[in-house]
């Protein structure tokens, strides 16, 4: 009860098996990159951003910014860490990470749906349970 009362109900539990949906430029897809690739730990749950906290800076819904890129460039801009306007990223945002996921991987990200699909996506569960 005090558990609840503190940190609100607590989400349901994570599945014994997760299994990952086939690779390709889909929004299944998408979201599982999302969740296992961290981007929802700082862009949300639902990569609509979040705000500042105590002891964090506010992180930017990516699709107004990504929505004005061609898939080039955005694929690009995760690769180099640079974005079209030759603006680095700062270290806050661990492009890194992005730039080591394979074209599959890098293509379903919400980004890319949004590129794509002009979609924007929610997700069933909320972060970090398990899974999308
Ligand atoms: C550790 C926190 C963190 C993680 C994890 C993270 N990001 Fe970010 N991201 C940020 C921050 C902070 C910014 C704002 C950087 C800036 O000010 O230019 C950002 C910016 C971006 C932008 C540019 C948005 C804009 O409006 O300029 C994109 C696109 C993006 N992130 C995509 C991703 C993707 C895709 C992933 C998962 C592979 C990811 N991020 C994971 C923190 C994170």
């Amino acid at each position: 009860m005090l558990n609840v009362c503190l940190f609100g109900e607590p989400p349901p539990p994570a599945p014994a098996v997760i299994t990952a949906p086939p690779p390709g430029i889909t929004a299944e897809y998408g979201k599982y990159v999302a969740t296992f690739g961290e981007c929802r730990g700082c862009h949300g749950p639902n990569m609509t951003g979040s705000p500042a906290t105590s002891v964090s800076l506010a992180v930017p819904d990516p699709r107004p910014f990504v929505s004005t890129l061609t898939l080039e460039q955005f694929t690009a801009m995760l690769r180099s860490g640079v974005k079209p306007d030759g603006q680095p990223f700062p270290p806050t945002m661990p492009w890194e990470n992005a730039s080591n996921m394979n074209d599959d991987d890098l293509n379903s990200t919400p980004g890319v749906d949004c590129i794509l699909h002009q979609e924007s996506f929610q997700f069933a569960r909320p972060y970090p349970s398990l899974p999308v």
